[in-house]
């Protein structure tokens, strides 16, 4: 470059540094996560499948257990990367930034007021109510939505309704399920919704915002959908294929 002038050769150097860090922040980026720490509490189908996930793309997962030195919640606890532990559900609450509620809906009024001061917390609601009647069709189970319920018994904590619409083995897995899939998120904080779909899509879903909390009564009956679905043999996961711009 013998030719070029100490200015060119400058500007050409600061260009040439300038595309290096513009490329190092487009392949960085993807892995890089504000690392929260997250609370699962209930370490049955739901928790061991999104706490190894989030503890997989960086974060602290603390597992809300009854039963934290059990068996199965320490085999848990070594399947979760990163500096996972098991904790009774209150103290992992108290050192946690997001709670995700995997538990049963009959046991959640009462699990999610065993875990104290739930103030200015993001609760992850996955939990849903479901009536099964005597031909084995499914019934949303409550007037409102789980996620409204869950709202009014911590109502100074952000609530997310988000990954009820799919089973804990796709959660485990995203790859297994084929191909892209939609996961329809509600609630009634946005800065809560942009942390839940980084979640989201970190572990591989796409996301899609149905508005505030009262959305997630349809989020529910999503799930009444593809269950009555699959019960007359027809299996299927959600995906919303984007309507193409013109
Ligand atoms: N299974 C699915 O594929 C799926 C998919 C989407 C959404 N959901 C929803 O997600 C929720 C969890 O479902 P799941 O299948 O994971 O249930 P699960 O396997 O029965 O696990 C529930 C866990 O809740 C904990 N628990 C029970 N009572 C508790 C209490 N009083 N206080 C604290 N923790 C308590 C238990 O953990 P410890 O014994 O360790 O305390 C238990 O392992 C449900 O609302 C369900 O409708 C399930």
């Amino acid at each position: 470059m013998n030719f070029l002038n100490n200015d060119t050769k400058r500007t050409f150097r600061q260009l040439l540094v300038s595309g290096l860090l513009i490329l190092i922040g487009a392949v960085a980026a993807p892995s890089l996560v504000s690392a929260e720490t997250i609370a699962v509490i209930g370490t049955g189908n739901v928790g061991g499948a999104l706490g190894p996930q989030f503890a997989k793309i960086g974060h602290d997962v603390i597992y809300g257990s009854r039963e934290p030195a059990r068996e199965d919640v320490q085999a848990l606890v070594s399947q979760t990367s990163g500096n996972a532990t098991a904790k009774l559900p209150m103290e992992a609450v108290a050192e946690a930034d997001i709670v995700v509620i995997a538990t049963k809906w009959a046991d959640t009024e009462v699990a999610l007021k065993s875990l104290g001061d739930l103030s200015g917390k993001i609760i992850l609601d996955p939990t849903n109510a479901v009536r099964v009647d005597e031909s084995g069709i499914r019934h949303h189970a409550v007037e409102t939505s789980t996620a409204q319920m869950i709202q009014d018994w911590a109502p100074n904590a952000m609530v997310v309704k988000a990954f009820n619409t799919l089973g804990s083995g796709t959660m485990a897995d995203p790859a297994s399920a084929g191909g892209p899939m939609t996961i329809p998120i509600a609630g009634n904080d946005a800065a809560a919704k942009t942390v839940i779909s980084g979640l989201v899509t970190g572990i591989g879903f796409e996301v899609v915002d149905m508005g505030d909390i009262t959305a997630a009564h349809a989020i529910e009956q999503m799930l009444i959908v593809r269950g009555n679905a699959a019960v007359l043999g027809s299996r299927f996961n959600y995906y919303f294929r984007p309507v193409p711009q013109n």
